[in-house]
């Protein structure tokens, strides 16, 4: 089944992201990843098959891989869990959705960086430095970093996040939470970094949202996505250039050849790159969990 939007669901909806959906129900949310896809930041019009399932999978894999390091926001994946009245949305939302606790979320984007990339590419390139700290010359585009760097951001409402400084989000949120949540990140990336090495995955960098929930410092959101992480094939990779990206390269490599200005509307996906991108995100789906989706 692909799923584009959930008005199938007769609740008010609370927020639609690129790709997710989400239902407030009151000390819950509901988060329903859709089938949609998104590239420089604009969505498709077509669907990548399985897409909804791999990633609300995977975070929900990485999740509980995770809960030693720190507590998250998930409460179940099992649709017969929900609250009453989703029972008849079961087919649709089995296997795409999570019921999280909400929380109060902090107002950082909170990003470790082991390879540079990216905006952190583009500030080395610029000063020499990643996230304000000085860095080795020489370095190129994809080259592992020294160590991996807590580089946070802000929350942009609209428009790109802005890349701020740890003592920025000190200033923020105070000290207490600032420590807390970089030596979060940092244990976070670690471990994960290290399993998908064991399979293949180079993970470049990585996105996480805490929050708080009675009061602990939790981590939500999504977590080690194709959407929220670099992910790059092991046996690919060379510093230098620029890596593949392990979802969306066929798509975005597609996008390059044709004259498109990268802004709404969307051009129209053929059927090849559709199929080739959703085997991509089931490839990563196994190599990560060691399970067909
Ligand atoms: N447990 C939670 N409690 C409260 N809010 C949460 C929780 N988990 C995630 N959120 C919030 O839910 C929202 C999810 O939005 P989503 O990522 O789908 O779209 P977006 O961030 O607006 O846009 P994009 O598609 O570009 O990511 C975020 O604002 C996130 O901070
Ligand atoms: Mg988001």
């Amino acid at each position: 089944m692909l799923i584009k939007d959930t008005s199938f669901i007769d609740k008010p909806l609370l927020a639609q992201g690129k790709v997710r959906n989400i239902y407030d129900l009151g000390d819950s949310l509901l988060l329903v990843v859709t089938d949609r896809i998104s590239a420089f930041d604009v969505i498709f019009d077509e669907l990548i098959p399985d897409k909804g399932r791999v990633l609300s999978s995977i975070s929900a894999f990485w999740f509980d891989f995770t809960k030693d390091v720190i507590p998250n926001h998930v409460i179940t994946t099992d649709v017969s869990k929900y609250p009453q009245g989703f029972d008849k949305y079961a087919a649709e939302l089995e296997g795409r959705s999570m019921l999280v606790k909400k929380a109060q979320m902090l107002p950082a984007e909170c990003i470790v960086r082991g390879y540079l990339e990216g905006s952190a590419l583009k500030e080395y390139k610029a000063n020499g430095t990643v996230g304000g700290i000085k860095m080795p010359e020489g370095m190129v585009q994809g080259d592992k970093l020294p160590e991996p760097l807590f580089t946070p951001s802000t929350k942009a409402d609209e428009g790109h996040d802005i890349n701020i400084t740890y003592e920025q989000l000190v200033d923020l949120i105070g000290e207490e939470d600032a420590s807390a949540l970089r030596d979060a990140s940092l244990a976070l990336y670690k471990k994960v970094s290290e399993y998908a090495l064991t399979k293949g995955l180079i993970l470049a960098d990585t996105k996480f949202e805490f929050g708080k929930i009675d009061g602990v410092l939790s981590v939500c959101d999504e977590m080690f996505t194709p959407d929220s992480s670099r992910f790059w094939d092991a046996k690919d990779y060379q510093p230098g250039r620029a890596q593949k990206s392990f979802d969306k390269q066929f798509l975005r490599e597609w996008l390059e050849t044709l004259d498109w200005d990268k802004t709404y509307p969307a051009p129209h996906l053929p059927q090849e790159i559709i199929d080739k991108t959703a085997e991509k995100y089931r490839e990563c789906y196994r190599l990560l969990t060691g399970k067909e989706i």
